[in-house]
């Protein structure tokens, strides 16, 4: 006779966790392709533009993280949360992970000749700054264990770290790039790439918050110590990877201040208290994330230049296939 483990049917009817339904409405509202975004447009001002190289390792590094975050991160923590609805969205957000990270190699094709490309990929492999993050944040993900709260806990910890703090000193480029109306196009494609990371970090801070509350305040005081540590290691290892990718621009100082910005945002994500003061971030990269209706606000409307979006609304008759037939 097989010994059979008794398997659960995932119910919707029932609300196991909170929110969890909001967030995977949320997420889907939000559904997008990188190939919607007419990033060919960037192409003409791509070829005079000075800082080429930055850029390029910029969405070198985004693409590390994104596919770390796809095969490890969101695979990991949704194999180990016991609660049913609230692995179906990090499966969801697994599958954003993966658009995410097809979306740079789709604007690498658009501007980038198979030689550059493949420097971009070398470079990425070789960066150790880059490297040392991947396998800081991965090797907390490959430590959950079965029915470990704290382990699972210690893994959306570090998710958020990557979600909400890690992307943004490579986020600052682009941004500050489109804000002043340099490769618009491409920076439209990060800026739908936050608004994701954004529910992404909100929702499993979220997720992390409601285990935090089940341990004892010892076992918290602990997990807060690791995860300060964390930060503070991460944080050091940031500006190091800052400084070498931004060092022909002269940003570095700015990208900075967005790192710290975002490190604290991560925290409150978290319900930790913040860390870094409170300090002055550049007003262009503030703005075209505003502009580009993302960060933050969790109902915004896709871009200005999103252009499949314009071309027809859906309506009821979207769905409606009966034209098949005659
Ligand atoms: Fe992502
Ligand atoms: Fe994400």
């Amino acid at each position: 006779m097989l010994d059979l483990k008794q398997y659960e049917a995932v119910n919707w009817n029932k609300p196991t966790s909170d929110l969890a339904k909001v967030f995977w409405d949320q997420q889907w509202k939000q559904m997008w392709q990188p190939e919607e975004i007419a990033v060919s447009k960037d192409i003409k001002q791509w070829k005079d533009f000075e800082h080429q190289d930055t850029y390029k390792k910029v969405f070198g590094g985004l693409t590390l993280l994104d596919t770390v975050q796809t095969n490890i991160g969101m695979n990991e923590i949704a194999k180990y949360n016991n609660d049913l609805q609230e692995k179906a969205v990090l499966t969801v957000f697994g599958s954003f992970e993966a658009i995410h990270a097809k979306s740079y190699s789709y604007i690498f094709t658009t501007l980038c000749n198979n030689d550059e490309i493949d420097a971009v990929f070398e470079w990425v492999k070789k960066n150790e700054f880059l490297q040392y993050k991947a396998n800081r944040i991965s090797d907390v993900y490959l430590a959950i264990k079965e029915d470990d709260d704290e382990s699972l806990w210690k893994a959306m910890f570090a998710s958020v770290m990557l979600e909400s703090f890690l992307f943004y000193s490579g986020f600052f480029y682009p941004l500050y790039l489109g804000g002043q109306g340099t490769l618009r196009n491409s920076a439209e494609v990060i800026s739908l790439i936050l608004r994701d990371e954004s529910i992404h970090g909100v929702a499993i801070g979220f997720f992390a918050q409601n285990l935090f509350r089940k341990f004892s305040p010892e076992k918290q005081d602990e997990l807060k110590v690791w995860g300060y540590e964390l930060l503070l290691d991460l944080y050091q290892n940031e500006m190091k990877y800052t400084e070498d990718i931004y060092a022909e621009t002269g940003l570095s100082p700015e990208v900075k201040a967005y790192v710290r910005y975002n490190a604290n945002k991560a925290l409150m994500n978290l319900g930790l208290d913040t860390m870094f003061p409170e300090e002055e971030v550049n007003p262009i990269v503030m703005n075209g994330i505003r502009n580009e209706g993302s960060t933050y606000d969790f109902f915004s409307q896709k871009g200005s230049t999103y252009a499949l979006a314009k071309v027809q609304p859906i309506t009821d008759d979207t769905f409606n296939f009966n034209f098949l037939e005659k």
